[in-house]
């Protein structure tokens, strides 16, 4: 079967999808980490795949980059293809001055600047969240693994490039943790379609005063990640 952006069989996704967005980033979790992974989607390159990790079921996709890349992808897998649970695993950029480079941060809410909201006609602001159990298995599994989560309401920003000098700061003083791009989009799906969504996000630069992470640790801090969404994904 064919929606508008995945070609796979029914049955070809697991109940939990992890979604990086970077394609070459799902081939290599699918690589390192599942056992008899295989593609079951490459619709404009955005690799899914299917295998296991330990003994369960896990797939992976890409979600692009952006709520719109977002909001098509975790749509069309909660909806025609029985997907269960979503957890984003990418990176932020960190507002708050608490967050260092290569922290690991849980989004238990995704404020937004886009408009994605707009279409459920509801006449107020919508809480953007993270399933509470997905949250919890999270934090479980980061204790487990020895590995510090920092917890809190992250920013889903619709640009990378913005023109309001204080928007960032505006932000900052809300108590926002860090800015990423697509978590907002994710949670209005779940919410909409009754299932469960999670981004678990690593810091990999600071806005406001522009240190950034290197490569190499940027895989580290990754594979940190990794660890703390696939024990998430089979809990
Ligand atoms: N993802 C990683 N860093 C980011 C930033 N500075 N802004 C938006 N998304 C990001």
């Amino acid at each position: 079967m064919s929606t508008p952006h995945i070609s796979a069989e029914k049955g070809d996704f697991a109940k939990t999808v992890l979604m990086p967005g970077d394609p070459l980033r799902a081939k290599f979790i699918a690589e390192t980490f599942l056992q008899d992974a295989v593609l079951v989607n490459n619709v404009r390159g955005i690799q899914g795949y299917t295998g296991t990790y330990k003994g369960t079921r896990v797939s992976v996709m890409a979600s692009g980059m952006g709520i719109p890349s977002m909001g098509i992808y975790s749509y069309e897998l909660f909806s025609f293809y029985d997907v269960e649970n979503i957890i984003r695993i990418g990176s932020a950029g960190a507002f708050n001055d608490k967050l260092q480079l290569r922290d690991i941060v849980a989004g238990m809410g995704a404020s937004t600047t886009s408009n994605f909201g707009a279409q459920y006609e509801i006449s107020g602001t919508l809480c953007n969240l993270a399933d509470y159990d997905l949250l919890s298995a999270a934090v479980t599994s980061a204790k487990e693994l020895g590995q510090d989560l920092k917890v809190g309401n992250v920013l889903s920003s619709d640009t990378f490039y913005d023109d309001r000098p204080d928007n960032m700061k505006n932000w900052t003083k809300m108590g926002i943790l860090c800015v990423e791009m697509e978590a907002a989009a994710l949670y209005m799906n779940a919410a909409r379609l009754g299932k469960r969504a999670l981004a678990l996000l690593t810091i990999s630069d600071k806005p406001l005063t522009g240190e950034e992470t290197t490569a190499e640790e940027r895989q580290t801090t990754f594979t940190q990640m990794m660890e703390i969404a696939l024990e998430t994904a089979i809990k």
